[in-house]
């Protein structure tokens, strides 16, 4: 069984592209997960982190490009709670490359909890917009 398992019904956004991406970050924070329990060198973690941040802003400017060319009215809320996530996680990095903090199950659960719990809540409340826009 993955850290993570992804199931349609709790995760599914009902856009496919959003929801391949979902997916895509559920690989990587899986992947970290499994490169820890494996004691994988820290070069390789900081890979995996490096890769999962990437993604993620790829992933956000996606959502906030629809946010802006529909005009969705939770833009600047969704927008702040972004750009929170990728500042805790672009000090969670830092510490990591500094060798202030190992890679934990600790940070493992923030990215899985913050994840999970962002596309259930506030991912899903867009739903409806997304498909009155066209976009499915
Ligand atoms: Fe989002």
């Amino acid at each position: 069984m993955a850290f993570i398992d992804w199931n349609d019904k709790d995760f599914s956004v009902g856009v496919i592209e959003i929801d391949d991406q979902h997916k895509q970050l559920v690989n990587l924070i899986n992947e970290l997960h499994s490169s820890m329990m494996a004691r994988k060198a820290k070069e390789i973690l900081g890979e995996v982190i490096d890769e999962l941040i990437e993604y993620t802003a790829y992933h956000f400017s996606t959502e906030e490009k629809y946010f802006d060319q529909y005009g969705y009215e939770e833009t600047d809320a969704h927008k702040k709670i972004h750009k929170d996530f990728v500042n805790e996680v672009l000090k969670f990095q830092k510490d990591v490359q500094s060798n202030k903090l190992f890679v934990s199950s600790k940070i493992l659960n923030f990215l899985k909890d913050w994840l999970l719990n962002h596309i259930k809540v506030t991912d899903k409340k867009y739903m409806a917009f997304m498909h009155k826009h066209g976009i499915k």
